[in-house]
């Protein structure tokens, strides 16, 4: 198996934002103020805006993913885009299982399964999304609900199968509420998700999973929600829509972190 260094990775998520030319703005001023940051920055971006994103930043540090796809390869699937359709169109990466999804769209965990399937065969890079609603939380239900959705999520795959795999630790309860989860309680659930992940795929795997933290992430908590020793990188809503705040939070600044691998 390749082995993979828990290098951070800064994702910005787009959502139903901006028009064409607001997002080649956007992407440009984000490429020209990031080309020196300590981790991975990826753009996941509205489908309508990818092929002309992929090509305001071609040959850039940048990396660009989608929010979405379908399982099939191709087919009477009116609205759905495929896999290949997203490679074809400039994408690397793709958010897999996000709250919103699952919340106002109805994606299941056999669904997310089947899109991080679809996924892997063709090459791109999935971020797949777990997170408990505030009344799980306050049920105590935050470990049990991840636990489920991440062995039904991942169900059926090899740990070397699942080694491009980015976690996203995104707590419903933060998205978009300007209430972030402080840096304990998401070093508590990070560490939780490691520990899940050994238990699923063994403890090496474990040790080199990239777990990105999502949920009111800004300027101002980027650091020392990155200074987490089991926080690997960050998904980025609201904040990644301003060139100068997502930008801060891709050059965000703590400590040397220590590599650790995937063997
Ligand atoms: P906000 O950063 O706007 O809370 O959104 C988080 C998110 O859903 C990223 O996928």
């Amino acid at each position: 198996m390749t082995l993979n260094l828990r290098k951070p990775m800064i994702a910005g998520n787009w959502k139903m934002h901006l028009s064409l030319g607001q997002s080649v703005e956007l992407a440009k001023s984000v490429r020209d103020a990031t080309e020196n940051a300590p981790g991975e920055v990826a753009l996941c971006v509205p489908f309508t805006a990818i092929a002309v994103v992929a090509e305001a930043i071609k040959g850039s540090h940048l990396r660009l993913g989608a929010q979405d796809l379908y399982w099939g390869a191709q087919g009477a699937f009116t609205g759905e885009i495929s896999a290949g359709q997203l490679v074809d169109a400039g994408c690397s990466h793709v958010i897999i299982g996000h709250s919103e999804r699952r919340r106002l769209f109805g994606d299941s965990d056999d669904w997310i399964n089947r899109k991080l399937k679809a996924a892997l065969a063709a090459k791109l890079i999935p971020i797949v999304c777990v997170g408990e609603t505030l009344e799980e939380r306050k049920s105590e239900k935050t470990f049990s609900i991840l636990e489920g959705q991440l062995a039904a999520g991942l169900k059926g795959f090899a740990p070397a199968e699942l080694a491009p795999l980015v976690l996203a630790y995104e707590p419903v309860w933060a998205i978009g509420t300007g209430v972030t989860a402080t840096p304990a309680q998401a070093q508590e659930v990070h560490a939780f998700l490691r520990r899940q992940a050994g238990k699923l795929f063994g403890d090496g795997f474990a040790a080199g999973q990239r777990i990105l933290y999502g949920g009111s992430v800004t300027a101002e908590n980027a650091d020392n929600l990155m200074a987490q020793p089991d926080i690997d990188g960050a998904l980025v809503g609201g904040a990644s829509l301003k060139a100068a705040a997502f930008a801060r939070i891709a050059n965000f600044q703590v400590p040397a972190r220590a590599p650790a691998r995937r063997g």
